[in-house]
């Protein structure tokens, strides 16, 4: 074998142990009931945590988001389906808004403005991460309705 082809043979078996290390690791993902697990590095809206079926079925973590919002009642001044009321439409919104920009407001507020903050809201605060999910597939429209339902086989 030619250097190259050992090295090469490396990088192959380096690939197939990682893969098996990724496996093990996602074996072990929580499932429905685990609401506070930490975030797994690699999820994305891709993931089947963030799986929708049929525009309204839901992984956990979106519906905890759906939960969230229902919890910190953002429809009172957003709309029932995030269209925009008194507020602005977070169908729009979360077009170009990032994670971290999203956080900060929903945390801060924008109190002169008439953005309430939610620090104070436990079930907000806890997810965070997952009412962002959650909006960003209604903006997306992927969820194509606001009231969300748990996937069955979850
Ligand atoms: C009492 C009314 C009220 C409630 C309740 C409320 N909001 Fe807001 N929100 C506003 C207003 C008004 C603004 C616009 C602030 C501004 O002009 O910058 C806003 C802005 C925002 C923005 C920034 C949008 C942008 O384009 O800059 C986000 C995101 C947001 N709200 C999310 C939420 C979420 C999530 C909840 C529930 C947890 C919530 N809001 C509850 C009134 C409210």
């Amino acid at each position: 074998m030619t250097r190259t082809q050992t090295s090469r043979l490396a990088v192959v078996l380096f690939a197939a142990a990682s893969a098996l290390v990724i496996s093990i690791a996602s074996a072990q993902e929580p499932g429905k009931g685990a609401e506070n697990a930490p975030e797994k590095g690699a999820a994305g809206t891709t993931s089947p945590l963030y799986k929708v079926v049929d525009g309204f079925k839901v992984g956990w973590r979106m519906m905890n988001g759906f939960r969230a919002w229902r919890a910190g009642a953002c429809d009172r001044c957003h709309g029932a389906n995030q269209q925009g009321l008194v507020g602005p439409s977070l169908l729009e919104s979360l077009k170009t808004m990032s994670k971290e920009e999203f956080a900060q407001t929903v945390t801060e507020g924008r109190l002169d403005k008439g953005m309430p903050s939610f620090k104070t809201s436990k079930t907000v605060m806890d997810n965070i991460d997952n009412l962002y999910a959650y909006l960003k597939g209604r903006s997306s429209g992927q969820i194509t309705r606001a009231r969300v339902e748990p996937l069955e086989e979850e």
